[in-house]
């Protein structure tokens, strides 16, 4: 069931203007920055838990060397979280307000304190981080440990927030009929995601630490080795990855798991890519390091960190792709269209709602064309582009244009992970045509086609389609075989 739209702020889908990224689509603008932001931010948040644990070690005698490896280390994390960090941070809220404002502003709406709140703890983070970095050899023993604590303490704080947010995407879970902030926070995939995150961070911190411990000057081959034992029970939590993951698809709605599970190669590929990775990670930290006490040199951390990478990047991958075809499961699409609204807008036109030119209009030799360039730009662009990443020259370029009527107008039959079509009979021919003319690169001459017959038989295929996303449209087909 989808939310009373009355109680949605009113975002029309082309309120705001949107940004063309060229060859690269819409949604893998944010997602690649995300990736590397969401890298250094849990670098960031391990890397609090884990100079907290080597301060304690130095203060409380377990381990003298420790103190060395910690200012180098922090020097680091600073460098990485504060700098780079906060680029990719503020590039991902560029991203998005040039991507999705509606999306991002559905977030903000609902969310409001939680967002003030991650702000503050994150605020906290920087504030304790800078005062660690600037005034850390000044003072005591007592008051290191315990900036470092606030540090770590915040840092996780931010990482609590954001991942109700995040997660709610996916899984909104109660919100959807009640609109209950908390049900919406803690929804489904809270924990399994809160818990897989922590690890990753836990992870990803002893790795950025044995680099540097690599690259340091001064230790003997020795002292390295005590240090990497005392980094090592950082890898043991990813003994509980695969319980972790398993919980997180068990919280998943059955179709996102289907994708992932098989139903979508390319996200299948991205989980079986994440999965081997965490799987070598883990198999190397906990067996060899933890439990053989060998020895781990720069060149190994740096490849585990890469793949660690790599595994994030595929793990975000799969994070969102799951959600298609919303961005917010249930109540907005990806293209910033809500269930409700498909039904009005295969009336009155989705272009209706868009005040914004295009860039280049006079490369477009008919009107018909301009409007399948809009419906495109409206309907489409998030996740095709013409002949980059997703292209839909690749895809149904070749189609005889009935074959592209027809799976345009059954969209979210032709793939459940695309949303159903939201416009009117008028403006998928404009659409259909302006790809053929697209195929045939941009001829200077076109037909229009403007046949009722044409808009007639389109009309009928949208109506049999149906207003719904896949599930909801297979459940209601079913019901009415079973009649
Ligand atoms: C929520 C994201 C999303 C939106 C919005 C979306 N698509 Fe797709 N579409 C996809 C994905 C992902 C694929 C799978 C690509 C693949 O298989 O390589 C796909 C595949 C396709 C295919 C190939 C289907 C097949 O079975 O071969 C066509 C045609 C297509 N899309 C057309 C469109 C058109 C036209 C629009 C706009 C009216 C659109 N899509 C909107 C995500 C989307």
């Amino acid at each position: 069931m989808a939310p009373d739209p009355a109680a949605l702020p009113n975002f029309l889908p082309s309120a705001y203007p949107v940004n063309d990224y060229g060859p690269i689509m819409k949604g893998m603008a944010i997602g690649g920055l995300g990736i590397f932001h969401v890298f250094l931010a849990q670098f960031a948040i391990g890397g609090g838990f884990l100079l907290f644990w080597f301060e304690w070690l130095a203060q409380s005698g377990r381990e003298p060397l420790a103190r060395r490896l910690i200012d180098s280390v922090f020097r680091v994390l600073i460098f990485l979280s504060f700098v780079l960090g906060a680029l990719t941070g503020v590039g991902m809220w560029l991203t998005s307000i040039q991507v999705s404002a509606p999306t991002i502003g559905l977030m903000v709406d609902e969310f409001h304190w939680i967002w003030a709140t991650e702000w503050i703890f994150f605020w906290i983070e920087v504030v304790a981080g800078y005062a660690f970095f600037r005034y850390g050899d000044r003072l005591s023993g007592r008051e290191r440990l315990t900036l470092l604590a606030i540090y770590s303490i915040a840092g996780f704080g931010s990482l609590f927030w954001i991942n109700g947010i995040l997660s709610w995407q996916l899984t909104p879970g109660g919100w959807v009929t009640s609109g209950s902030i908390w049900e919406g926070f803690f929804n489904p995939t809270f924990w399994p995601s809160l818990l897989f995150r922590t690890v990753v961070c836990l992870v990803l911190a002893a790795l950025g630490a044995a680099i540097v411990l690599n690259a340091l000057p001064g230790f003997s081959r020795e002292e390295r080795e005590r240090l990497l034992h005392q980094l090592s029970p950082f890898f043991l939590p990813m003994l509980a990855m695969p319980i972790l993951g398993a919980w997180y698809l068990a919280a998943m709605p059955a179709d996102s798991r289907g994708w992932i599970l098989g139903g979508s190669m390319v996200m299948t590929m991205f989980f079986n890519i994440a999965a081997g990775s965490s799987a070598l990670i883990g198999g190397y930290g906990v067996i060899a390091l933890w439990r053989q006490k060998n020895y781990m040199n720069g060149a190994t951390a740096t490849l585990l960190a890469a793949i660690a990478f790599g595994a994030t990047g595929a793990g975000e991958f799969i994070r969102e792709g799951a959600r298609k075809p919303y961005s917010v499961r249930e109540t907005l699409y990806s293209n910033a269209i809500t269930p409700a609204q498909v039904a009005s807008l295969r009336e009155t036109g989705v272009l209706a709602t868009d005040p914004y030119p295009l860039r280049d209009a006079s490369d477009y030799p008919t009107e018909q064309l301009r409007e399948g360039r809009l419906v495109y730009r409206n309907l489409c662009s998030v996740c095709h582009t013409i002949r980059g990443a997703n292209a839909l020259d690749a895809l149904m370029g070749d189609w005889a244009i009935e074959q592209k009527r027809l799976n345009v107008a059954m969209l979210q039959w032709t793939e459940g992970f695309m949303p159903p079509f939201a416009g009117t009979a008028e403006e998928l021919e404009a659409l259909v045509q302006y790809i053929a003319w697209e195929h045939k690169h941009r001829p200077a001459a076109w037909p229009e086609s403007r046949d009722p017959a044409v808009f007639a038989e389109i009309r009928e295929a949208l109506k049999r389609a149906g207003p719904h996303p896949a599930p909801r449209a297979q459940e209601l087909a079913g019901s009415e075989e079973a009649r």
